[in-house]
């Protein structure tokens, strides 16, 4: 038997605004497609923006249906939406913004686990790491260098 340890190393900004001018930018436009968001049923709206290798933005929004599991969360909508559009792109970054309309967020909010899984699914193809940004909609926007920085031990095609 041994012990297995894994560490994982984040940075904290106070703010959106102690990000350098690249990173504020892709979060202002996942805080700008968070207003699209279509959430009738839990007001809980997510805006996420990716980077491209080729300075083009992708933006997504959360989608909700009244068959509750028919949605798909923002990440996943902008993910997808970017690999259909720009197949073979490499993703470089991913800012991610939520609010409630019932109560201040304030603390970064993580993708889900299932939004963790898509975005390595293309973390693993490209063979680079995805930085991500997250932030509720206002306070604190936590760093993480890499998608599987969230997601240890995880399930891609090696698993196989
Ligand atoms: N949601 C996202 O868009 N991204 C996440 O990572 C977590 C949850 C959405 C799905 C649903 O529309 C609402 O937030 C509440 O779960």
């Amino acid at each position: 038997m041994k012990k297995v340890e894994i560490v994982a190393t984040f940075l904290e900004y106070d703010s959106k605004e102690e990000l350098n001018e690249q990173d504020r930018n892709l979060m202002e436009k996942a805080i700008e497609i968070r207003k699209t968001a279509y959430a009738p049923y839990s007001k809980f709206k997510v805006g996420a923006a990716l980077l491209l290798e080729d300075g083009t933005i992708v933006q997504g929004s959360n989608q909700e249906n009244a068959a509750y599991p028919s949605g798909l969360c923002a990440e996943r909508t902008a993910i997808f939406y970017a690999n259909a559009i720009h197949p073979g792109k490499r993703i470089l970054k991913l800012a991610i913004s939520a609010s409630s309309d019932l109560k201040v967020t304030d603390q970064p909010i993580p993708p889900c686990g299932a939004c963790r899984q898509s975005i390595l699914e293309y973390e693993t193809k490209q063979k680079e790491p995805i930085e991500m940004f997250f932030m509720g909609a206002e306070g604190v926007v936590r760093y993480s260098p890499s998608l599987i920085n969230i997601l240890p031990f995880h399930f891609d095609k090696d698993s196989m």
